[in-house]
């Protein structure tokens, strides 16, 4: 790409630090921008990453709540967690800070207050919920109620999660205070707003006439809120987790989340540089790319954008801001809430050392322009039909064939034939690809690319033959092997920013050290005479039974989920006390109880109702081993019309409660009856 500028500077989208990662925020952020980064270091660019975990807002609080300990408790737990995950996914930082740090608090809290000297701010006062037990305001998630759209009782202030309806504190029918089930009352308060209409225009000019090259589903969402209009935002709240305000008379109340958040991404930089950190926010020479999530987009395209232009002092806008759609999660929507994830941390735990294979599907299947779904069955054949059949089986034979029949050490080539030399202009025409979807953030197809030189590899091998030359022209099989080791040494550079681990192996393995994007394409990457590493397998098969295990662990997780968002139906119609007393309800004793053939839901019961034995047919044998019944006592309905059920007539119906799992438990009395006794 034309160099117009002398420095990128990369920021990604700080996780919330209230749980661990889980690979819809490696798809949308972390691998995409570590894959630019990687990218810029290899062409030799000043390149610096920054990241770091969010540690303010309202979910922390509630789960220091839920939880019996602090705040900070809670980020130092999943602050760990989360660097561990990013560097053992090789998410290669420069920095990954915090936010609960005093170098962020300062520089937050120095923001504000600039802004606020320079009189940037609108001062209001509205209404806001409050819990008058806790002696507290509370934020919209802590109002629990009735939504007014569906009736669902337990709504939060800020959305229904039964309907979707977003909704404020003030909509729901009966608030209640989610810390101590409250009657939520109204008191008055104060903030300070960032009144973004009256950056509007400048924003508007910024994006919509500047930035038309942004990815199409930013530039989108840009356009609907500017002309939507865009109007004073508060930015600061009544709480006691986060960065005070500093003014006097603002005792508790602290810097809004997504106030103090972005601003996480300047102390970041400035931990990593403390002297030169402003010439990476500053001079117009650095661009600024923020990797992001879709719902981050008006925070990073309007909101940060109105804080920096309101600030000044030359701080630089962001020249890209390519967020991703969401990955899905067979078919669902990822939720932390729901366990329905899979988790960094545990992901590691069952694919040890398989960093690159997540790096790879997720890569391939990155929700760039649309939600994607991530499922297990595509992981697997991903693995095994591309990594392996393809990289890893090109790679393998490459370094086994010079092991055989040069000893591993690479022999030097005669004169190139066509075939070679048109080998080598494809990888080079791969690499023009490569390089321009890498400069417009097209990873997906980035990706292809560098698989296309893989192929590249394999039909050249496949084409020329060397073991069949291998009795009668040593030296053009030593030129074979000579090229197909130096295609095995450009897929090291290809691949390294999306396989990192692999490239590493691969550097390794052929002795080539200090690669760089300039080396792509060339044929003359490891020197003849190298002695190349022993074969190893770069990636290996993935079973069907190890695929099955976790779509084992998710079918757990949704009956997991259903039981706990059960809820007993709704009380059924007023039926009147005859038609209700016409119904004949009797307890009668279990003489036999048996499986009906050909049918896995049904028992046959031969009853003694106290006057005769009658034959029932229940639909209870999936939760019942037939034995256990006999000799007990249950409810039956006595006068239903007989029923003919495969074949048997039933004379009634036996009683059962139906679990929140959908088992079924057979009713009967506490205490031995009379067979026959009547139930009222
Ligand atoms: O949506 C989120 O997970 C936020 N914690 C992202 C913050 S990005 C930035 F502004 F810090
Ligand atoms: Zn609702």
């Amino acid at each position: 790409m034309e160099k117009k500028f002398k420095r990128t500077l990369i920021t990604t989208a700080l996780p919330y630090a209230n749980g661990p990662v889980h690979i819809g925020h490696l798809a949308g952020v972390y691998v995409p921008a570590d894959i630019y980064a990687r990218y810029q270091r290899l062409l030799g660019n000043d390149v610096v990453m920054v990241g770091g975990s969010d540690e303010h807002g309202v979910p922390i609080t509630l789960k220091a709540r839920q939880e019996g300990v602090t705040p900070q408790d809670i980020v130092d737990r999943y602050h760990n967690i989360i660097k561990d995950s990013m560097e053992e996914f090789g998410v290669s930082f420069d920095v990954y800070s915090r936010t609960s740090s005093p170098n962020h608090h300062k520089t937050a809290s120095d923001f504000f207050r600039h802004l606020y000297d320079k009189g940037e701010f609108i001062m209001k006062t509205s209404m806001q919920p409050y819990d008058e037990v806790a002696g507290e305001f509370l934020a919209d998630r802590y109002v629990r109620g009735t939504c007014p759209h569906c009736g669902n009782e337990n709504a939060y202030g800020d959305q229904c999660e039964a309907c979707g309806t977003s909704l404020s504190a003030t909509d729901l029918i009966n608030p209640r205070s989610a810390l101590t089930s409250a009657p939520v009352t109204m008191r008055e308060t104060t903030h300070w707003y960032l009144p973004l209409d009256k950056w509007e225009p400048a924003l508007r000019h910024w994006i919509l006439d500047e930035h038309k090259e942004w990815k199409t589903n930013v530039y989108g969402q840009c356009k609907s809120w500017l002309d939507l209009g865009l109007q004073p935002r508060a930015v600061s709240r009544d709480l006691k987790w986060g960065v005070p305000v500093p003014v006097e008379g603002a005792e508790g109340k602290v810097l809004y989340v997504w106030f103090d958040a972005p601003i996480g991404y300047i102390s970041n930089t400035k931990e990593l540089l403390p002297d030169t950190w402003e010439t990476y926010w500053k001079d117009p020479e650095t661009r600024i790319i923020n990797f992001i999530g879709k719902d981050n987009i008006v925070f990073h395209c309007i909101v940060f954008p109105a804080m920096l232009m309101a600030y000044g002092d030359n701080f630089q806008l962001p020249d890209n801001v390519p967020a991703n759609e969401f990955l899905n999660l067979e078919g669902d929507k990822i939720s932390t809430s729901r366990n329905w994830a899979v988790w960094l941390h545990e992901y590691l735990r069952d694919f040890p050392g398989k960093q690159d294979v997540l790096r790879y599907v997720l890569t391939a299947n990155a929700p760039e322009t649309k939600d994607n779904d991530f499922t297990w069955t595509d992981f697997q054949a991903r693995n095994n039909n591309e990594l392996v059949a393809i990289l890893g089986n090109f790679v393998n034979r490459a370094v086994v064939l010079t092991h055989k029949y040069f000893d591993g050490v690479l022999p030097a080539r005669n004169e190139m034939e066509e075939i070679d030399r048109r080998m080598f202009d494809d990888i080079r025409a791969a690499k023009a690809s490569l390089s321009a979807n890498l400069d417009t953030f097209h990873f997906r197809e980035a990706l292809k690319d560098a698989m296309e030189m893989a192929r590249i590899g394999n039909r050249y091998l496949q084409e020329t033959e060397p073991w069949k030359l291998a009795k009668t022209d040593m030296p053009r099989v030593a030129t074979i092997l000579n090229c197909a080791i130096q295609l095995c040494a450009n897929l090291a550079i290809a691949f390294e920013p999306f396989l990192p681990f692999m490239s590493r192996t691969l550097v390794t393995m052929l002795g080539i050290e200090n690669i760089t994007w300039d080396m792509l394409g060339s044929d003359d990457l490891v020197a003849a005479g190298t002695r190349i590493g022993q074969p190893q397998l770069l990636f290996e098969k993935i079973e069907d039974a190890t695929i099955q295990a976790q779509l084992d662990r998710l079918a757990r997780i949704k009956e997991e989920n259903k039981v706990k968002s059960w809820k007993p139906a709704p009380q059924a119609a007023d039926v009147d006390f005859d038609t209700f007393m016409k119904a004949d309800l009797r307890v009668g004793t279990v003489l036999e109880c048996q499986k009906v053939p050909k049918a896995d839901k049904l028992l046959r019961f031969l009853i003694d109702d106290g006057l005769e034995k009658r034959t029932i047919v229940s639909g209870i044998a999936k939760y019942y081993a037939p034995e256990d019944l006999v000799g007990k006592q249950v409810c039956f309905i006595a006068n239903l019309p007989p029923r003919k059920l495969k074949g048997i007539v039933s004379q009634g119906m036996i009683l059962s409660a139906e679990n929140a799992d959908g088992s079924l438990v057979v009713i009967g009395p506490t205490a031995p009856v009379a067979p026959g006794a009547s139930v009222k």
